[in-house]
C-alpha cells in the first residue's frame, strides 16, 4: 500500500525534557530556560509537556505554574507520587493551563514494592486506587504510571491497570523505568494490556522507555505498533542515566517510516535542530557527532564513494533530507557592509526574532564580528543571537577586560563589571589567564560558588572562529550553567563566568535583578 493512501491514526507526543530530562544530572534548569523550551515545545507541536515535579521544590511549582499559563496548544502536566499532598500541588501547580493534567505514579514491580516503598501488593493497589481518584477529582485529564512496569508481575500489573482505569484514568503509562526490556517483549506487554484489561480501549496506552540497552526509541515504536497511541520522550534523548528515548528519533522514524508505521504526530519536524540546539546549549549536553537525525555528522557524507553516489542522485545515501529536520547548508552569509534589514532578515531565517534592544545589540555585535572574522558563517550568526538570549537579561554585566599573558609573564586580568549602572574595576593575577580572570570576577563579585566545568567549543572552522564557552558554577548543591560567545576566548569565558553568576543569584534569591546590588 502506498504511503499517502494510508489514513494515520495519531500518536501523542509527550515530552518530558522538563521533568525527566532535567533529572539528568547537571541538567538542572532556570525558569526563564524551562519557559524558553516550553514555549518552543508548543510551537513545535508537542501534545503534552510534562514541565516538573512540583511537590519536589518551590522552584519546580512555580515553573510548572509559569509553563501552565503561558502554553497555547499543549496540555500541561505535572507528576506526583500517590501521596494526596504531591497530588493536590500538582493540580494546583497546573490548574491555570488550557488543558491541565496530572501525571500520578506507583511503583509495582516486586524490587520496588519491597525496598524503594516498602509496601506490599494490597498497599499499592489501594494507593492506585484513592491516587487516580484524588487526581480525578481536581482534573479530568489524568494519567497513571506503573513504575518500573517491565519488571511487574504481568497478573499484577494487569488489576493494577484495571483499577486505574476504574478509579478514572484517562491515560495508562507503561514505563519501562530501567531501559530492560527488548522490542518484542515490549509490544508483548503493551498487546496483553490492551488485550486483556477490561474497558483498556476506553484509555489511551502510552510508552515511557529509558534507553540503558540503547532501546529506548525500539521499545517506543515497538509500544505504538502495540496499540500505544502516546510516547513519552525527551529532546535529544536526555533523562534519567542514558536517558529517554529521543523526541526527534521518534518524530522522524514515524514520518520516513510512515509506510510501516502509519502514524501521524502534530510535531513540525522542521523545528528539531533548532530544539536539539536550544536543549543542548541550556543543559550545556553536547549532542554526538553521530547522534541520529539532530547530529553534526547526521547528513555529512565523507567518504568518496557515497559522496560520487550523492553527486548523481541524493536518494543513493539519503534516506530524508536535511530541511525536513531543520538542517541547512551552512552557506556564507552577510558581510561587514549588510545592513539592518538583511541581517533582520538573515536571523528570522534562522528562526530567530529578537526585541528590539536585543537586536540592536545583536547587529553593533555582528559589525564588530564582520571586521574580524573573513567569513561569517550561519554558525557565526547563530551563536550571536543565542548569546544575545542567553545574557541579554543580565543584571551583572562584563564591561571591560585587558589581559596580560605569555611566557615569563605573570598573567594578569583588568576587569570592569557593571552592577545594574554602577562600575567596578580590579586587576588580579592568576596561574593563568582564565584563572586571573575568574579571580578578578572574584574579587568584583565575591561569592561561595565552585567552579564545576569550564568549556570551550569552536563555533566554526579556522583560527578566527567565534568561541563559545560553557561555565557551570554549583553553591548549596544548586547547578547552573552560563555561557558566552566571542571572536577571543578570553572575552568568552569573562562572559560565560559571569552569566553562570546571574543565574544562580537569581534562584538564590529569587529576587528582581535590581536587587542583586543588596546580595552583593
Ligand atoms: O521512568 C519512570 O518510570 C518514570 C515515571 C515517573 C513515569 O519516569
Ligand atoms: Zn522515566
Amino acid at each position: 500500500m502506498s504511503a499517502n493512501k494510508v489514513k494515520s491514526e495519531r500518536v501523542i507526543i509527550f515530552d518530558t525534557t522538563l521533568r525527566d530530562g532535567e533529572q539528568s544530572p547537571g541538567a538542572a534548569m532556570t525558569l526563564g530556560e524551562k519557559i524558553e523550551i516550553a514555549e518552543f515545545l508548543d510551537t513545535m507541536g508537542v501534545d503534552v509537556i510534562e514541565a516538573g515535579f512540583p511537590v519536589s521544590s518551590p522552584g519546580d511549582f512555580e515553573a510548572v505554574a509559569e509553563i501552565s499559563k503561558r502554553m497555547k496548544n499543549a496540555a500541561v502536566a505535572g507528576l506526583a507520587r500517590a501521596g494526596f499532598k504531591d497530588i493536590d500541588r500538582a493540580g494546583e501547580a497546573v490548574k491555570g493551563a488550557k488543558r491541565p493534567r496530572i501525571h500520578t505514579f506507583i511503583s509495582t514491580s516486586p524490587v520496588h514494592m519491597k525496598h524503594k516503598l516498602q509496601m506490599g501488593p494490597n498497599a499499592v493497589l489501594d494507593a492506585v486506587g484513592a491516587s487516580v481518584a484524588r487526581a480525578r477529582n481536581l482534573t479530568d485529564d489524568v494519567e497513571w504510571s506503573a513504575e518500573d512496569a517491565t519488571r511487574t508481575e504481568r497478573d499484577f500489573l494487569c488489576r493494577c491497570v484495571e483499577l486505574a482505569i476504574r478509579s478514572g484514568a484517562t491515560t495508562i503509562n507503561i514505563p519501562d523505568t530501567v531501559g530492560y526490556a527488548t522490542p518484542q517483549e515490549y509490544f508483548e506487554l503493551i498487546k496483553m494490556l490492551r488485550d486483556s484489561v477490561p474497558s483498556a480501549d476506553k484509555v489511551v496506552f502510552s510508552t515511557h522507555c529509558h534507553n540503558d540497552l540503547g532501546l529506548a526509541v525500539a521499545n517506543s515504536l515497538a509500544g505504538v505498533l502495540a496499540g500505544a497511541r502516546q510516547v513519552e520522550c525527551t529532546i535529544n534523548g536526555i533523562g534519567e542515566r542514558a536517558g529517554n528515548a529521543a523526541l526527534e528519533e521518534i518524530a522522524m522514524a514515524l514520518r520516513v517510516r510512515h509506510d510501516l508505521m502509519p502514524f501521524a504526530t502534530g510535531i513540525d519536524t522542521r523545528m528539531l535542530a533548532r530544539g536539539s540546539k536550544l536543549v543542548s546549549n541550556v543543559t550545556n549536553f553536547p549532542v554526538q557527532y553521530n547522534k541520529a537525525i539532530v547530529g553534526k555528522n547526521a547528513f555529512s557524507h565523507e567518504s568518496g564513494i557515497h559522496q560520487d553516489g550523492m553527486l548523481k542522485n541524493v536518494e543513493t545515501y539519503e534516506i530524508m533530507r536535511p530541511e525536513d529536520v531543520g538542517v541547512k547548508e551552512t552557506s556564507l552569509v552577510l558581510g561587514k557592509l549588510s545592513g539592518r534589514h538583511a541581517f533582520r532578515d538573515k536571523l528570522a531565517n534562522l528562526g530567530y526574532e529578537l526585541a528590539d534592544a536585543a537586536f540592536e545589540d545583536a547587529f553593533r555585535r555582528f559589525k564588530e564580528l564582520a571586521d574580524k572574522k573573513k567569513t561569517m558563517f550561519d554558525e557565526d550568526l547563530v551563536a550571536l543571537a543565542d548569546d544575545e538570549i542567553v545574557r541579554g537579561q543580565d543584571a551583572v554585566t562584563v564591561r571591560a577586560l585587558r589581559v596580560e599573558t605569555g611566557m615569563g609573564v605573570a598573567p594578569s586580568a583588568a576587569l570592569t563589571l557593571g552592577f545594574n549602572g554602577d562600575e567596578k574595576c580590579v586587576r588580579t593575577t592568576g596561574d593563568g589567564p582564565v584563572d586571573a580572570i575568574f579571580s578578578a570576577i572574584h574579587e568584583l563579585y565575591p561569592h561561595t560558588a565552585e567552579l564545576r566545568l569550564y568549556e570551550v567549543h569552536a563555533v566554526t572552522e579556522g583560527t578566527d572562529a567565534q568561541a563559545t564557552v560553557s561555565v557551570r558554577l554549583e553553591e548549596n548543591g544548586r547547578t547552573v550553567t552560563g555561557r558566552g560567545a566571542d571572536t577571543d576566548t578570553l572575552v568568552a569565558s569573562a562572559y560565560a563566568y559571569v552569566n553562570a553568576l546571574n543565574k544562580l543569584l537569581v534562584k538564590r534569591n529569587k529576587q528582581a535583578p535590581e536587587a542583586l546590588n543588596v546580595a552583593r
